[in-house]
């Protein structure tokens, strides 16, 4: 059993055994019941389409059952706190619960109360790991190697991707550049080799541009800069030209379609937006399977003996 509450919680190598068997389940024509006769809960206390629905859809597809906590209808309404209503669900007897949560280390704290495995679906500004690792393994099924250059554009001050991304890819032997206002970038941040404001010097030379949305839920100033972010940062057909001609667009999702990302290119050939949904089931299968204690996990030795079979 192993709570995944944020990327510090993996090594670089327990971070490729999950890549590693998120592409063999991808593969798999008949997936395998890992999960059978285990109950997997997602309780989500802030909204989530596709991390929410990939993770049932991971359980379900390992043959676990999944229930779903609605916070909205839930005995919260009445008083009752977000721990106690976990300790609640735990002592109904299920196997592994995935949460969300509008404060930073939230699922951390709630960890250390429970018996199950706790899995981090993103709390606050903090920390989003299995996004990260969805991130790493779309760009490793694109590249066939992990030491790429990641220009991370936008909002970058209020984003939890951002912050497991960097860390996951700083693991793996990658580079990360931040760019965006300065309002939205902060002065200096671990394992970044540039920070700057100027969008052609930060993707000039990646492999990966990562576009993020402004968060408006986690502003607590008005953002009244809109206009300059699109004529600036907006990623779209012009700002691409600036990038080499083999950089893949990456954006964790929900996007605003025409602020960060232009219609022309959110789903263009260069764009691995569809790509990044459909490898999130295969990561949070891997995923559940490592907390769970599911699926005995080969040993990686290193990046150097890497290999997807
Ligand atoms: N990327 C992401 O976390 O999306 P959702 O908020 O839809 O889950």
């Amino acid at each position: 059993m192993k709570h995944i509450v944020d990327i510090k919680d993996l090594s670089g190598t327990e971070i490729l055994s999950i890549v590693k068997r998120a592409l063999y389940l991808k593969k798999s024509r008949v997936v395998p019941r890992t999960l059978d006769r285990k109950y997997v809960v997602t309780a989500f206390f802030e909204p989530s389409t596709r991390t929410k629905l990939s993770f049932q859809r991971a359980a379900l597809s390992l043959g676990a059952k999944v229930i779903d906590l609605a916070p909205d209808t839930s005995s919260m309404l009445k008083g009752e706190t977000e721990l106690d209503t976990l300790l609640t669900i735990e002592a109904m007897d299920v196997d592994a619960i995935v949460i969300r949560t509008r404060r930073n280390g939230d699922p951390a704290k709630f960890s250390k109360h429970l018996q199950i495995p706790v899995i981090n679906a993103g709390d606050g500004t903090n920390e989003h790991p299995t996004q990260a690792l969805l991130d790493i393994t779309t760009m490793y099924e694109h590249y066939g190697k992990f030491n790429l250059r990641v220009a991370i554009v936008g909002d970058i001050n209020h984003s939890r991707v951002a912050r497991s991304l960097t860390e996951a890819l700083a693991k793996l032997g990658g580079s990360v550049i931040f760019c965006g206002p300065e309002e939205f970038i902060p002065k200096s941040f671990p394992d970044v080799s540039l920070i700057t404001t100027d969008l052609q010097e930060a993707i000039s030379n990646v492999d990966v541009i990562y576009a993020l949305r402004i968060q408006k839920e986690r502003i607590e100033e008005v953002y009244d800069n809109i206009e300059e972010f699109f004529k600036n940062y907006q990623i779209n057909e012009s700002n691409l030209e600036m990038a080499p001609k083999h950089a893949i667009l990456m954006h964790p999702g929900p996007f605003n379609r025409n602020v960060e990302v232009s219609d022309g290119v959110v789903y263009s050939s260069r764009s691995r937006i569809l790509d990044q949904v459909r490898n999130g089931v295969y990561s949070r299968m891997a995923v559940l399977e490592k907390a769970t204690g599911a699926y005995e996990y080969e040993s990686i030795q290193s990046i150097e003996k890497f290999v997807v079979i």
